[in-house]
């Protein structure tokens, strides 16, 4: 696959013409394709830029409730195995972009969780017919162990930059998936071109796992290693890895991953 090191002068929509990836014109369908007018366009867009928060909740419940998601998430793939009933579940579900696209697919029972109350209260407004959730301790759903048929991460991996965290949400998944149950995965790769390195280098000390850095509108952000993902799906079986080209929510360019796995039948 081709390699993002050199991106200068090249737009959004030539990347995606190339990699044949739908959708990919940026988070912000409204942001000028040319890199150039688009820095121009992001300092008026976000004028917080360096800005810090407190927490993590703090920055996603301000400056990130305020932002449009587009990540790519492969529904055909997901929903190939899933019913109509299908318990469906999205762990940092935001506004409930996700699950909104799963409703209009026909999905109805569909579940989702976010620790930032401004992400719940704006996917209430956007979506009433959503049953979207404020989690009361992170990491813990408020559901019925095995109870699950389908959960969802879709680039919530990258805000939680604690290894323990991860495995603890991990652990959580496993607990309140169905046996033969489905995670979908999409989040970051560590990309090393010349926008990241230097971010990834810059805060290589402050934090214990390469690829964490702060953002230029204070956000605490995590890139991960290949083999992290691979070791984190532990007990559960990957079906599915693809890596795409796109870019981020600030539309910075990034590498991608999505995955499937699967919880064995007798767990
Ligand atoms: C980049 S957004 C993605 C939202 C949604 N998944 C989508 O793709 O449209 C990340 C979301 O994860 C939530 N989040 C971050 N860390 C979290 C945590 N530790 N527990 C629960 N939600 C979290 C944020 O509040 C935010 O809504």
């Amino acid at each position: 696959m081709a390699r993002l090191n050199d991106l200068s002068g090249r737009s959004a929509a030539w990347l995606a013409h190339l990699h044949g990836v739908q959708g990919v014109v940026g988070s912000n369908p409204a942001a000028p394709t040319n890199l150039k007018t688009r820095k121009k366009w992001k300092q008026k867009q976000f004028p917080n830029a360096g800005q810090m928060y407190t927490s993590e909740k703090e920055f996603w419940n301000t400056v990130g409730s305020t932002k449009s998601f587009s990540d790519p998430f492969r529904i055909e793939r997901f929903t190939k195995g899933l019913r109509s009933d299908s318990l469906i579940v999205e762990y940092g579900c935001g506004y409930g972009r996700i699950l909104s696209l799963l409703w209009q697919e026909g999905f109805s029972n569909l579940v989702g969780f976010d620790f930032a109350p401004k992400m719940i209260s704006r996917g209430k407004t956007e979506s009433p017919h959503l049953d979207l959730r404020l989690l009361k301790t992170p990491f813990q759903m408020d559901l019925e162990t095995a109870s699950v048929d389908g959960i969802v991460l879709s680039t919530v991996l990258t805000c939680i930059s604690e290894t323990k965290d991860i495995q603890d949400l991990m652990k959580e998944i496993n607990r309140v998936l169905k046996p033969s149950g489905l995670l979908y995965v999409s989040d970051f790769l560590i990309t090393e071109n010349e926008k990241y390195r230097p971010l990834y280098q810059r805060d290589a000390n402050q934090f214990a796992d390469y690829g964490t850095f702060m953002t230029s509108e204070g956000g605490k952000v995590r890139h991960f290693e290949r083999s992290f993902i691979q070791n984190l799906m532990g007990p559960l079986d990957m079906i599915w890895y693809e890596e795409a080209p796109y870019f981020t929510m600030n539309l910075n360019p990034i590498e991608t991953f999505h995955l499937m796995a699967v919880k064995g039948p007798s767990q």
